[in-house]
């Protein structure tokens, strides 16, 4: 029992380095072993994410999405499918219609081990499609018109392959429905975040009418500004509660689980799908640090990205909210911009006199300071 244990132990390991170093082996969800200890691992995080996603979908309210037909839904690199699973029956209960999902997964095992497995609920029927991407000229049309495409952590694994990832994609957002999304999300690292971010900018090259629904701000049609700077990138860090195996496993091999670390792009095509108000925003994207004399972090309003400080002396009760600020947490811009602002990573400070207004948390829920929470 306890050599069995620790031999799993062993498999999470050598998965967890070989998806980070990309020495991952091409045919591991075909070994027994390594996918039951992906799905028991990797898949509980899987999971959480898929369904956090389910959540922000609702939180934004993207126009046209939520109508009374049924949604059709193509999840590339299912793998052992905890993924699409999260997202596809935490869409459901706002789908009165079902959804009829396709998965693709290079694993023929994996794929059947998750349709044999999973309890899906009535609403959704299966279909799975054993494909090695991105060379799979019938998939658009064995998908048919797609309302959502959703892919996680696949390009860490075909690095070499991105271009006909982007090729793929295109096709799929050739015959995204109106109201339809693209979920493509990766790991948090420097190398999976650049690489996603800069497939996102070249989709959005490709298609005038693209929109980044999140994370970025202000309805981003340029390049993203983390890219300008060879080592910069953007990841999301969100609290999340996982099992006690989960968390004990993860501190056996000195991994720290809390949070739902990835990097993701939701993307519409059609209508503005921005800030409802209007207004400028400002979306924190690094933590808040906070120093001697002054809280400080990155900013991006979806061009440019500040790093903007408040000094202690300038706290006060308009602005001390500046100091609670969360990665991910999207303020009102209050006239910040690459014009007026120094570069060269100079601090841009935060008027005493100008008030904080909150507008979003990282999952696109609607905040407001109130004065008893400051
Ligand atoms: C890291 S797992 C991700 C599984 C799931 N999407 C998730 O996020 O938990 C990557 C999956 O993509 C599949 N995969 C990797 N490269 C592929 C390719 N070129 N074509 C099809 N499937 C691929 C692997 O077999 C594996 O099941």
């Amino acid at each position: 029992m306890a050599n069995k244990k620790s031999r799993k132990l062993d498999i999470i390991g050598e998965l967890s380095r070989g998806f980070t170093q990309r020495t991952v082996p091409e045919g591991y969800m075909d070994d027994p072993l390594a996918r039951k200890a992906y799905g028991d691992y990797f898949g509980e995080v899987g999971f959480e994410k898929g369904a956090a996603f389910s959540r922000e979908i609702r939180n934004r309210k993207p126009p046209g999405f939520f109508g009374s037909g049924r949604l059709s839904m193509v999840d590339l690199g299912t793998g052992t499918g905890e993924f699409v699973r999260g997202l596809s029956e935490g869409l459901l209960p706002d789908i009165p219609g079902g959804i009829d999902l396709l998965c693709v997964d290079r694993s023929l095992s994996a794929l059947q081990e998750f349709s044999g497995q999973w309890a899906r609920p009535e609403g959704i029927s299966l279909r799975l499609v054993p494909a090695l991407l991105p060379e799979a000229p019938d998939l658009p049309r064995i998908a048919g018109p797609v309302d959502v495409l959703s892919m996680a952590n696949l390009l860490a694994e075909n690095e070499d392959r991105l271009s006909g990832f982007l090729t793929l994609l295109k096709g799929f957002l050739e015959r995204l429905s109106p109201g339809g999304l693209m979920i493509l999300v990766e790991p948090a690292d420097r190398r999976s975040s650049r690489s996603l971010l800069g497939l996102g900018d070249r989709l959005l090259d490709l298609f005038p009418d693209l929109r980044i629904l999140a994370p970025c701000p202000n309805d981003r049609r340029g390049p993203c500004p983390s890219l300008a700077s060879p080592d910069g990138w953007c990841h999301e860090d969100r609290p999340a509660a996982f099992s006690r195996s989960l968390t004990q496993t993860a501190s056996s091999l000195g991994h720290v689980k809390d949070s739902l670390k990835m990097t993701y792009l939701i993307l519409s095509r059609g209508e503005k799908v921005g800030d409802e108000s209007g207004e400028g925003a400002l979306r924190l994207v690094s933590p808040l640090h906070k120093e001697k004399g002054m809280s400080w972090g990155v900013f991006c309003d979806g061009t440019t990205l500040f790093r903007l400080r408040l000094k202690n002396r300038n706290r006060n009760e308009d602005t001390r909210a500046f100091v609670r600020l969360k990665r991910g947490e999207t303020i009102r811009n209050p006239g910040f911009s690459s014009e007026k602002e120094a570069s060269d990573g100079a601090f841009a400070d935060w008027p005493s006199e100008i008030p904080l207004t909150g507008l979003f948390r990282p999952d696109g829920t609607p905040f407001h300071f109130s004065r008893k929470e400051e």
